[in-house]
């Protein structure tokens, strides 16, 4: 708790380009939750050099992603929106957190495994501990909860041991966090093949709309998306592509269903795709508009990342020296 506030922990990785997906089915809900959770939202640079970056690229990636949180609406006041490599708590923690964490329970992460053999050639130890830095940021807080998308719940539950196993050596520590379930966004799926999720690191450009794709773009990503030959305008799981295009066309315009549904019986999916086009474009144009007027003020951004790295470092270090008195660090001579 941090005054009478939950706390609310998550992290993004600055690595791709962020998709129409991210923003839809995360962004756009975590705006409304700092008036019932402390909330911090940590751009994950340090997590990102698990696999092997360009430095211009991921300096350029990260202050993007920070930037479009304050676009998307996040006030940098109420959430502390920082990088990870400006708290060196998260690097310090981790460590004694390596020393509570068994190999077997890291050899057994289904994503470490799936990184590991896409990148055969560099597995460093880093992503074998990734999930290990992972527990750090959400200890490191005392979140009560963290907003997390399924393939991250393996990683939240090794939080979960990883705190219990401290607090059952040396007492109440760390909160237990749990994974947020409240209003949960769209799930939005590939354009290209409705089974899978619309990802940043999707090999066919067309399956996913970018954040920064200009109008036109979006407009032709949207004609192009796939449906079925059933031509019939209805909601329904066996029309899967659709069924994305409409959610989508939903979460765009805070429509139901049932409404679109019944708007647009009478025509055809070109006519649907064309208006689901527009409506993307009236949600991303005005976004891109103000990530440029932020971009264009240096040291506003400048002075958020200042401001915020101070306001997680100070609940960063009031964990961290209580951990490394109970594990027995000799206290600093001020
Ligand atoms: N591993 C997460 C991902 O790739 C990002 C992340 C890092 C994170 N630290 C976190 C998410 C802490 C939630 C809480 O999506």
């Amino acid at each position: 708790m941090i005054g009478d506030k939950k706390v609310l922990f998550s992290g993004m990785q600055a690595t791709g380009n962020l998709t129409l997906g991210n923003y839809l089915g995360a962004l756009k809900n975590w705006v409304s939750l700092s008036d019932e959770y402390e909330c911090f939202y940590s751009v994950v640079d340090m997590h990102s050099i698990t696999i092997r970056q360009d430095p211009a690229i991921l300096r350029k990636r990260a202050r993007a992603l920070l930037t479009l949180y304050i676009a998307a609406g996040l006030d940098p006041e109420k959430n502390c929106i920082y990088y990870q490599s400006h708290v060196s708590g998260h690097a310090e923690l981790a460590w004694i957190l390596n020393c509570f964490t068994y190999m077997g329970e890291l050899n057994r992460m289904t994503q470490f495994k799936d990184k590991a053999a896409k990148h055969a050639d560099n597995i460093n130890a880093g992503l074998f501990t990734y999930p290990v830095l992972m527990a750090a940021d959400i200890l490191l807080y005392q979140a009560d909860v963290v907003p997390v998308g399924i393939d991250q719940m393996q990683h939240l539950e090794l939080t979960r041991d990883l705190a219990q196993r401290f607090n059952g050596i040396y007492g109440d520590v760390f909160t237990i966090p749990e994974a947020y379930i409240g209003k949960v966004g769209a799930k939005i799926m590939s354009l290209q093949d409705p089974s899978k999720k619309m990802s940043k690191s999707d090999e066919n450009p067309n399956g996913s709309i970018y954040l920064m794709d200009d109008p036109d773009t979006i407009r032709r990503k949207c004609k192009r998306a796939v449906t079925d030959s059933l031509g019939e305008f209805r909601y329904s799981d066996e029309q899967p592509g659709l069924h994305n295009l409409i959610d989508i066309f939903c979460a765009c315009t805070n429509r139901t269903p049932k409404d679109v549904v019944s708007e647009f019986s009478g025509s055809g999916y070109g006519q649907f795709k064309e208006a689901v086009g527009e409506a993307v474009v009236s949600v991303l144009d005005p976004l891109q508009k103000r990530v440029a007027e932020l971009e264009k003020d240096k040291s506003y951004i400048d002075s958020v990342i200042k401001n915020n790295a101070e306001k997680a470092n100070y609940y960063a270090q009031k964990t961290l020296r209580k951990v490394q008195k109970k594990v027995g660090f000799p206290e600093k001579i001020r």
